[in-house]
């Protein structure tokens, strides 16, 4: 069906929002700005703001039809927690300088690695002590595919672009510690989906 709007739709992500929003419920700060990476249609974006209305929701994506789609979605939903989409490489300088927490859904495995070195890096640099840093995706564990789903989808993301594909969980992980991030809360969710939250240490030590 076309669409009178820019608004784009995404099965997957009409699935995933409510379970991704059962864990920021338990790992968002009460109030304050989270800034989304990756943000693809939107649709994560404005069911969060929707849902958390206490927090404020900057989305971002370095492609214009993607952001096009999250202007669109903000449009439509009519929300006043959440900001026009910036246009954000994670490779590349980030044109924010804070943020109370970050969100990354379905973009480790959907990019170069550097990306994924500059996403911990660069967040680092924006979040406060025991700020959450939270991905979502398919990883491998110990170096062994978790379903035959996820082999699959391994290689047709493989043959797309050779610089993709499903990550170890142990290599984000170490890409994390290396910039000061805590071992990650591993969530399991449907679809041999994992939720993984990071953290920068707080003051006191304490994991939030
Ligand atoms: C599979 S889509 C996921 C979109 C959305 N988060 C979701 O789960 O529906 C991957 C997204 O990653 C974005 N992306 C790819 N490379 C990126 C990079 N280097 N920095 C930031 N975003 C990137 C793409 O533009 C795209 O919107």
């Amino acid at each position: 069906m076309s669409q009178p709007d820019a608004r784009l739709y995404a099965p997957a992500a009409q699935r995933n929002r409510g379970p991704i929003l059962d864990v920021l419920r338990e790992e968002l700060p009460a109030a304050g700005l989270v800034l989304e990476i990756a943000s693809g249609t939107g649709e994560h974006a404005t069911h969060f703001a929707q849902n958390l209305p206490a927090l404020t929701f900057q989305p971002s994506d370095p492609d214009a039809r993607a952001r096009a789609s999250v202007s669109a979605w903000i449009a439509a939903t009519r929300l006043d927690n959440i900001r026009l989409p910036l246009e954000l490489d994670a490779r590349r300088p980030w044109p924010i300088a804070r943020a109370d927490a970050l969100i990354c859904i379905n973009m480790i495995h959907i990019s170069p690695w550097e990306a994924t070195e500059s996403l911990f890096a660069t967040a680092a640099t924006l979040l406060p002590e025991g700020a959450p840093l939270v991905t979502y995706g398919p990883y491998k564990r110990d170096g062994a595919h978790t379903a035959p789903s996820n082999v699959e989808f391994d290689a047709s993301l493989r043959a797309t672009n050779p610089d993709w594909g499903v990550r170890d969980l142990e290599a984000v992980a170490a890409c994390a510690a290396k910039n000061g991030f805590s071992a990650p809360r591993i969530v399991e969710m449907p679809a041999n989906n994992l939720t993984l939250v990071f953290r920068l240490p707080s003051p006191r030590g304490r994991a939030k």
